[in-house]
């Protein structure tokens, strides 16, 4: 039976202007030598799994230059919208765009496997939320295909990561997320983005999965707004017949923030 492999790209944080910075870092930059190293080791994934916070600006001409930079894959692309994002936009520019390149899924059955985004973003909030519409189309997916294993991928991480200032702006109703998960056992892991660093951890029987962003990264453990000495970087994932999933992050060199106490707005 075949093995699924999928590639998780995060937190991006482009500008429409390519030589602006994150944080001291060139956000474009830094995205485009993650594709390089990703392309060169895997030029034909199954799937492309965009977590979200993909432009900074927000704006349609980053979402272009996004699809541009891109388009050396032909995968099935799915998205996990942010708290950087803008949904008509993301509708009328980042999606057609993809389109143009290969399919795009909300929902992707690969064999054994279905794959599923759900879309976190809140209006004027940089914590997320899954409206009771998004929180339905799940219970329908999981209840369609019970002997499926599945993975999710939303933007905002979906339990507390034990940083103080991240978890104030996590998931304001994974309660509502782990009551469905609760009600199937289909699920085999949750994928995020947002918390700018890897994470690996079980829940509930559940495996949840954090990737580090393409530009800047976040120290693990703290209570206030820290960032880490470590490069880019993107997650692979092998969705095995079995349900199990092997899962690697890989970083490229360099990238870091000279100043690791810059305290521009973020
Ligand atoms: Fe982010």
């Amino acid at each position: 039976m075949p093995v699924f492999q999928l590639l998780h790209i995060t937190d991006t944080h482009i500008f429409s202007d390519s030589s602006r910075q994150l944080k001291g870092i060139c956000t474009h930059d830094s995205f485009h030598a993650v594709i390089q190293h990703a392309h060169d080791r895997h030029p034909s994934p199954d799937a492309i799994i965009l977590g979200g916070d993909m432009a900074q600006d927000e704006c349609a001409a980053s979402y272009h230059k996004l699809a541009e930079m891109l388009s050396s894959w032909s995968a099935a692309w799915m998205i996990s919208p942010g708290n950087h994002a803008n949904i008509e936009a993301l509708e009328h520019t980042l999606i057609p765009a993809l389109e143009k390149l290969s399919n795009y899924s909300r929902c992707l059955q690969l064999g054994e496997w279905q794959v599923i985004t759900l879309n976190s973003h809140e209006d004027g909030s940089i914590g997320g939320l899954l409206v009771d519409t998004e929180l339905q189309r799940l219970e329908e997916l999981l209840s369609a295909e019970p002997h499926k294993h599945t993975l999710i991928a939303l933007h905002h991480h979906p339990i507390a990561i034990y940083s103080r200032w991240l978890d104030r702006i996590g998931l304001k109703n994974s309660q509502k997320l782990w009551q469905i998960i609760g009600r199937h056992n289909n699920v085999r892991s949750l994928l995020c983005g947002h918390i700018h660093q890897a994470f690996d951890r079980i829940h509930n029987g559940v495996r949840i999965l954090g990737t580090p962003s393409t530009c800047i990264q976040f120290k693990p453990l703290q209570q206030d707004f820290s960032m880490d000495n470590k490069s880019p970087g993107y997650r692979t994932l092998s969705l095995m017949p079995d349900g199990r999933i092997e899962t690697i992050v890989k970083r490229i060199d360099g990238f870091i923030p000279a100043n690791l106490n810059n305290d521009d707005p973020y």
